[in-house]
């Protein structure tokens, strides 16, 4: 019946002449405006997200942080022509990235933002592959599942891969550099959610180059950590354990979540950023191994972001994982049954500094 009334309803909203209504009634004419600004922002985001590549790539905002610039002597600083560089200034004005005195130009509220940021801009820049297979929506939607033929499913060459376990340095560093200029953020999250001060030994899994392993070292000087991730990425992360100085209390072990025991030894694990790469069944061989590893009273903690937490987060995951070609973002029940199924009775959600970013679950197997 519900579902009948709204069938109608949105019949009765895509009428134009309805629209024409709602737009010269007064009562109605804020709702109009308000739709509308919304679809034109949905139709024109793109152009958001390009004005914002085109100032990382120039590196404007760095050059403006230095000393507020006109446009022209910023042209002979970029070596670019003032009209062109001009109509981009305009454009990153109107959207907050630069902020306009007078006649000189300085970083505007989100610029000075990203410019504390360096993950967010390897991020922006990552997003190359993104745009490319977005270039043709449509097709990537009929695409096979199994075709891994993606700009994006290239980058993350363990997605689909038969045996990620064979994959080599040069196959993982883009990825691997990417994921590690963004971890120390994640870390700072999670760690001020769960602090790990009454464990003995953390196992972080798919750990990537340390870098969250080795925040959680030197934040608790008694806690040895471990890193489990494929070989080649394992080796990067022994190399910043030996840079850290803290061979002593850290280890990167090489392996395969998807075949290979996990290390034991651990009464605490992490998987941040892991699970919503994967499709159902992978997840729940991984979760079923992470419990085999864990004693009796171990804990897992997963943090990644949580389905449901923001409208842009969900549809920019659901576009990014169907150009990788695996993987979902998931909400925090549907986490909390594959866990409970797993053998991990009690899940409980903390919150974070910034849920955009990530969630956290504490799932603990006594
Ligand atoms: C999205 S990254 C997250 C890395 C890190 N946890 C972070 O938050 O920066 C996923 C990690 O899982 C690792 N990984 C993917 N498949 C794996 C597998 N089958 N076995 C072990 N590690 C794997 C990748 O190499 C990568 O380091």
């Amino acid at each position: 019946m519900l579902l009948r009334a709204r069938a109608r309803i949105a019949r009765w909203q895509s009428s134009s002449r309805l629209q024409r209504l709602a737009t010269a009634f007064l009562l109605t004419r804020p709702i109009a405006r308000q739709r509308a600004a919304r679809l034109f922002a949905l139709s024109a985001g793109f152009t958001g997200s390009q004005i914002l590549v085109a100032c990382v790539r120039l590196r404007l905002l760095e050059r403006l942080l230095e000393k507020p610039l006109t446009a022209a002597s910023l042209a002979t600083r970029l070596e670019l022509p003032v009209e062109t560089l001009q109509r981009l200034l305009d454009a990153a004005v109107a959207l907050d990235i630069v902020a306009c005195h007078g006649e000189h130009y300085l970083p505007g509220t989100l610029g000075a933002a990203l410019l504390g940021n360096p993950g967010a801009v390897a991020m922006i820049l990552h997003h190359d592959a993104l745009y490319a297979d977005l270039a043709d929506p449509a097709g990537l939607v009929a695409a096979a599942p199994a075709d891994r033929t993606s700009a994006l499913a290239r980058y993350w060459p363990y997605a689909g891969a038969g045996r990620p376990i064979a994959l080599r340095e040069p196959e993982i560093a883009a990825y691997s550099t990417l994921m590690s200029q963004s971890q120390a953020f994640i870390a700072d999250q999670v760690l001020a959610a769960y602090p790990l001060a009454r464990h003995r030994m953390l196992l972080d899994i798919g750990g990537g180059e340390g870098v969250f392993a080795i925040a959680a070292a030197r934040r608790h000087p008694h806690l040895q950590v471990r890193v489990f991730d494929l070989p080649a990425v394992a080796d990067r992360a022994a190399a910043r354990i030996d840079q850290a100085g803290l061979a002593a209390r850290a280890a990167a072990i090489g392996g395969s979540f998807l075949a290979d025991p996990l290390p034991v030894g651990a009464d605490v694990a992490t998987l941040v950023r892991v699970l919503h790469d994967h499709d159902a069944p992978s997840v729940r061989g991984l979760l079923g191994r992470v419990r085999a590893a864990l004693p009796q009273e171990g804990t897992l903690v997963v943090a990644e972001p949580l389905a449901g937490t923001d409208a842009w987060v969900d549809s920019y995951f659901a576009c990014y994982f169907l150009a990788m070609g695996q993987g979902r973002l998931r909400t925090p029940g549907e986490l909390t049954a594959l866990l409970r199924e797993a053998g991990f009775p009690r899940v409980t959600r903390l919150r974070t500094r910034l849920p955009l970013l990530t969630g956290v679950l504490v799932a603990d197997a006594g």
